[in-house]
């Protein structure tokens, strides 16, 4: 994420919080709203369409609801014998979407619970599609006392979900300087991390009862990266990205959810999955490659012993989708996303 990026999200809150217009929003991320009001932009909503291949009386899976921009409009494709299942660990989202999508044609069925749950929820073989748009919603960002953002001084609290787990600040206080320094690499490829890690562990237990907010975490980036105070903003994001990835457990999600979801669908079924980082896009990428191969032996087996028939993905594009620069001049959120659309074979 740019500093350019940041201004950008900046000033579209802060229109949205003086209860003006946000500036372009799409059509479809207010269609079907009562009062139109505004919770997220569905990001590349054609090309996900179109890579699930939607059949009108299908059965279709949107793992991440949020404000339901997508769903909404693969509900509209569908007729009163199609189904769509949705799900978000957000019961913000979920009520929202749930009101939005109340009148539509086909089944819809709602599951407020983390997409990592679809094996329990959804039964094998029976999804023409499913749809992934990782991450979180503008909505939530958008809303700092949802403690999502490092702008405002609201407590760091990070949890799509805040009736489970424990909140951003609860866990900065209690974790280990190895842990919070791998979690800083492993999920925002951090420099430093682990200098990082230790000031902000010191920072956490010098708080004492009282909260963590953003300044606090900010005072802490600045003094390990005195040489890059012109790129605070990005360094504040990515800390946050990693922070809250561990808090939601996000990269387990991915892969336990993605391999159920190979489960869930028919032959000829369609897997649609939206990253917004690198970090998301190869636990993707990973995760989808242990479905393409055939064989499946141990690489130092000099012949395939397994019968060579195991692949259960294949890739519809070679290469990854990205947003046209008209979708990314109206959205500068949608700038960092990659869109991968794998068949169920
Ligand atoms: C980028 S938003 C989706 C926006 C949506 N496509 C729309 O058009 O409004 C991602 C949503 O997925 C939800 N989410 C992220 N990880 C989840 C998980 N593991 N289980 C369930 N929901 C999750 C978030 O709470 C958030 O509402």
């Amino acid at each position: 994420m740019t500093n350019a990026d940041l201004r950008q999200n900046q000033l579209q809150t802060n229109e949205f919080l003086n209860g003006r217009p946000v500036a372009k929003h799409s059509a479809a991320a207010t269609a079907g709203v009562e009062n139109g009001v505004f919770y997220h932009d569905p990001v590349m909503l054609k090309e996900c369409l179109e890579g699930l291949n939607i059949k009108p009386n299908g059965t279709y899976g949107d793992c991440t609801l949020g404000g339901g921009g997508h769903s909404y409009a693969i509900a509209s494709q569908l007729n009163e014998e199609g189904t769509l299942h949705a799900f978000d660990r957000d019961e913000e989202a979920v009520a929202f979407a749930t009101k939005r999508l109340a009148g539509v044609k086909p089944k819809f069925v709602v599951h407020p619970v983390r997409f990592g749950e679809l094996k329990n929820e959804i039964a094998p073989n029976t999804l023409d599609g499913i749809l992934y748009d990782l991450g979180i919603s503008s909505h939530q960002v958008d809303d700092s006392a949802r403690g999502f953002t490092f702008v405002g001084n609201n407590p760091l609290d990070l949890r799509m979900d805040r009736r489970e787990g424990i909140s951003a600040q609860q866990w900065l206080k209690t974790v280990d300087a190895d842990t919070l320094a791998a979690a800083l690499r492993k999920n925002a490829d951090m420099d430093r991390a682990f200098k990082l890690a230790t000031r902000l562990i010191e920072m956490a237990s010098a708080t004492g009862d009282k909260d963590i907010l953003p300044s606090d975490v900010k005072t802490v980036v600045e003094s390990v990266f005195p040489d890059k105070r012109r790129e605070v903003n990005g360094l504040l994001a990515r800390v946050f990205q990693a922070i809250r990835m561990e808090v939601n457990g996000e990269l387990k999600e991915i892969e336990d959810s993605l391999r159920a979801a190979v489960d869930c669908l028919k032959v000829g079924g369609r897997l649609v999955v939206m990253s917004y980082h690198s970090v998301e896009d190869r636990c993707v990428k990973e995760t989808a490659a242990e479905f393409e191969k055939a064989c499946i032996c141990p690489e130092n087996l000099p012949v395939c012993m397994c019968g060579g028939n195991h692949q259960r993905l294949k890739k519809v594009n070679r290469k990854p989708i990205l947003p046209t620069n008209e979708e990314i001049a109206n959205n500068s959120r949608a700038r960092s996303a990659k869109l991968r659309v794998y068949e169920r074979v």
